[in-house]
């Protein structure tokens, strides 16, 4: 059962690999319901530890410097501060963002580590393994390529096909070769580490079975992966990037990454104490509350993504459930992924939309890119992101109904209250029901976002938002202005407190918006626990006008971003193309019989009623020659004249539209199907051979 009513709550993000910026899935799949979660925690007093910070071992960040030329180290600096830099301007509110290469995360898996060692709790085991000898190291399964035992892909991953998406191991990829060297591979035995998740398996059952509350996908996969049976699984690696092993004689081997980076989440806790003062005293009670006081009770939720699941809902409790002191994850609300315009999100093939250059194009949006990403969470399935309902979303709902709402009251305000909030006066049947409704709203989203329902959250926030335009378009202030003033003083007094609610609830989702309506409004300090108070707002306040609070998004911007995926779509379709095969072999006599010479092309006109050809004239040295050459879609005839080419003397001629075709001008295509000619490098006379 899930703890309910914890003294407090640790929260954590996934550590993202610190081997690229961060893009729109990782945003609503994480890091968005993760923010909104944490503020509302915080606006309802809770005490609250949100932890986060970047991945920095592995195979990712070696494959990735490899690519990008760089050493690891290198590699991890340079995402390490673009990814924290746009975290920190979308408004996420990590209390620490950390890393993985920090000394207190060394040394607390460290300690970890050698803790489940001298506890035996590891079954050693010495396997065979690829190795490379020519690069002296092993390979991890990312590092050998090979042929796809399935689908014949010559270039599939030890661990993945990518063409035909099969999971593989290493053993059965056919011809495999080394990364590193492009040697074949040879079989050498190692000794590593293991957690014996087999036979840990009931211990976990039990954990898991507790937790009947936890969403249907995330259930779902520790149920199919406890229905194959859990296997033990290594928690060293042969790898030279990462954290050394503390135990004898491990030269050129590192902590499994999934091993250490959960515990990141520990390390970080620390980090973040050491930060603020000096020393890691405290972080106990985020993490053995037990330990610390005798009735502690701290909730631990990790946010993450579906590729996240195995890790936080099986290895890492049993990692923790083996050290014993620790308290285990009460929920895992993992998300599904979100699709981008039709297509999976992919880093490799830059189909995205990456946050820092969001941050950049569309400057002042951050509450529009999370209100579209909470709009469209993918909560329970996969979703999806188009740039033309990120338009409608902000035209018709942000600027629509929320930005229109609170302008209206506080625009009315102006006109016809002076600036300052009214008194109420007696209340209709309509102000009661308006008021009523209110009150309801803030425990209602409460609920929701409570049990991780961040898309019912923002539709109920919407509904206030609906609820106050309802309220204005029934009580109509602008005609009752001119027979009973008092009245409108009533009217827009509930007016404002809704407008003061909503920007109190809708702060987790709009952080920045919040912000301004409040400070529009004069409101601070309040809690969650106050909204939907009829009197949030004191009579006589003054309001100022400030500025709109969302723009209209035109459809010129959007069809930038739109124009931008389509580059990226044409870019990866030509580097997709393949070289066209060599051709069947040939003698050097074969060759020698083809005339081809220098020729300067004279004269160029269209061929009437022909798409293709132009009518040419070249000069061969000997004589001018007519060539119809089918190069019009390419070249315009004015620009070619005078342009030295390749010329195929010797092919016979041939008719073309009534016209005698004699010889050959030679062209190289290009792998977009544009044309060039092949010129000589130096200036050579007309009429000189090529051989
Ligand atoms: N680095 C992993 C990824 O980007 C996530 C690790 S989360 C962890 O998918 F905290 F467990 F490390
Ligand atoms: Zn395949």
């Amino acid at each position: 059962m899930p703890i309910t009513n914890p003294k407090r709550y640790t929260v954590t993000a996934a550590l993202i690999y610190a081997n690229g910026p961060i893009h729109i899935g990782h945003l609503a799949g994480c890091y968005v319901p993760a923010d909104i979660y944490v503020r509302y925690l915080r606006a309802s007093g809770k005490e609250v530890a949100f932890i986060s910070g970047t991945d920095e071992h592995g195979v990712p960040i070696t494959i990735r410097a490899k690519k990008e030329g760089l050493t690891p180290q290198q590699v991890v600096d340079k995402y390490y501060t673009q990814i924290d830099d746009s975290f920190k301007a979308l408004g996420i509110s990590f209390d620490i963002y950390s890393r993985t290469s920090k000394p207190v995360h060394h040394e607390t898996s460290r300690e970890i580590f050698r803790d489940l060692y001298d506890k035996g709790v590891f079954v050693e085991e010495t396997t065979e393994q690829y190795f490379d000898e020519t690069a002296q190291q092993f390979l991890a399964d990312r590092y050998i390529v090979g042929t796809c035992p399935v689908c014949a892909n010559p270039n599939a991953y030890g661990d993945q096909c990518e063409r035909c998406g099969s999971t593989l191991s290493p053993m059965e990829l056919k011809d495999p070769r080394s990364m590193l060297s492009g040697a074949k591979p040879v079989m050498k035995a190692t000794k590593n580490w293991y957690l014996p998740l087999d036979t840990m398996q009931p211990d976990i059952e039990k954990y898991i079975s507790k937790h009947p509350e936890w969403k249907t996908n995330v259930a779902g996969q520790c149920q199919s992966w406890l229905k194959d049976g859990l296997k033990p699984r290594a928690m060293t690696r042969d790898l030279d990037w990462g954290i050394s092993v503390p135990v004898e004689d491990t030269e050129g081997k590192v902590l499994y990454v999934w091993f250490e980076a959960p515990i990141g989440y520990i390390s970080a806790t620390k980090d973040w104490l050491i930060q603020k003062s000096g020393s890691d005293e405290g972080w106990k009670k985020w993490w053995q509350p037990a330990k610390e006081e005798a009735d502690g009770e701290t909730k631990l939720v990790h946010f993450i993504g579906k590729d996240n699941i195995v890790f936080h809902c099986i290895i890492f409790p049993a990692v923790l459930m083996a050290e014993g002191n620790y308290i285990l994850p009460d929920n895992v609300p993992a998300n599904e992924f979100m699709n981008l315009e039709g297509d999976k999100i992919s880093t490799s093939r830059n189909w995205a939309v990456w946050l820092h250059e969001y941050l950049q194009e569309l400057p002042e949006k951050q509450d529009v890119l999370r209100y579209v990403l909470t709009a469209n969470a993918p909560e329970t399935k996969d979703s999806e992101f188009t740039w033309k309902d990120f338009q409608t979303r902000n035209n018709s709902e942000l600027v629509g109904i929320y930005g229109n709402f609170i302008n209206r009251a506080v625009v009315l305000t102006h006109k016809f209250c002076e600036g300052k909030v009214p008194a109420a006066g007696e209340l209709s049947e309509l102000d009661q029901s308006a008021l009523q409704e209110l009150t309801a709203f803030p425990q209602r989203i409460g609920d929701a976002i409570e049990n991780y329902r961040f898309r019912e959250a923002l539709t109920l926030i919407m509904d206030l938002a609906r609820t106050g335009n309802k309220y204005l378009a029934e009580t109509q202030p602008w005609h009752v202005i001119k027979t009973d003033p008092a009245r409108v003083n009533t009217i827009l007094n509930i007016a404002l407190q809704i407008s003061a609610t909503l920007s109190i609830v809708s702060e987790p989702v709009l952080p920045f918006t919040a912000a301004k309506i409040q400070e529009q409004l004069g409101l601070s300090g309040q809690t969650w626990q106050n909204a939907g108070k009829a009197d949030l707002l004191p009579a006589g306040q003054s309001i100022s006008e400030g500025k709109l609070l969302f723009e209209k998004i035109e459809d010129h911007v959007i069809e930038k971003q739109i124009q931008k995926l389509q580059d990226s779509k044409k870019i990866n379709e030509l580097e997709g193309k393949t070289v066209t095969p060599v051709k069947p072999e040939i003698q050097y006599d074969d060759f020698a019989k083809m005339d081809i010479r220098i020729a300067t092309i004279v004269a160029a006109e269209n061929v009437p009623k022909s798409k293709k050809l132009l009518k040419l004239l070249v000069d061969i040295g000997l004589e001018q020659r007519t060539v119809l050459s089918g190069i019009s879609e390419h070249f315009k005839a004015e620009e070619i004249i005078g342009k030295k080419v390749l010329y195929l003397a010797n092919l016979a001629p041939r008719k073309m539209m009534g016209m005698e075709s004699h010889g050959m001008i030679l062209m190289a295509e290009d792998r977009d199907g544009s044309l060039s000619f092949v010129q000589p490098g130096k200036e050579i006379w007309d009429g000189g051979t090529v051989n």
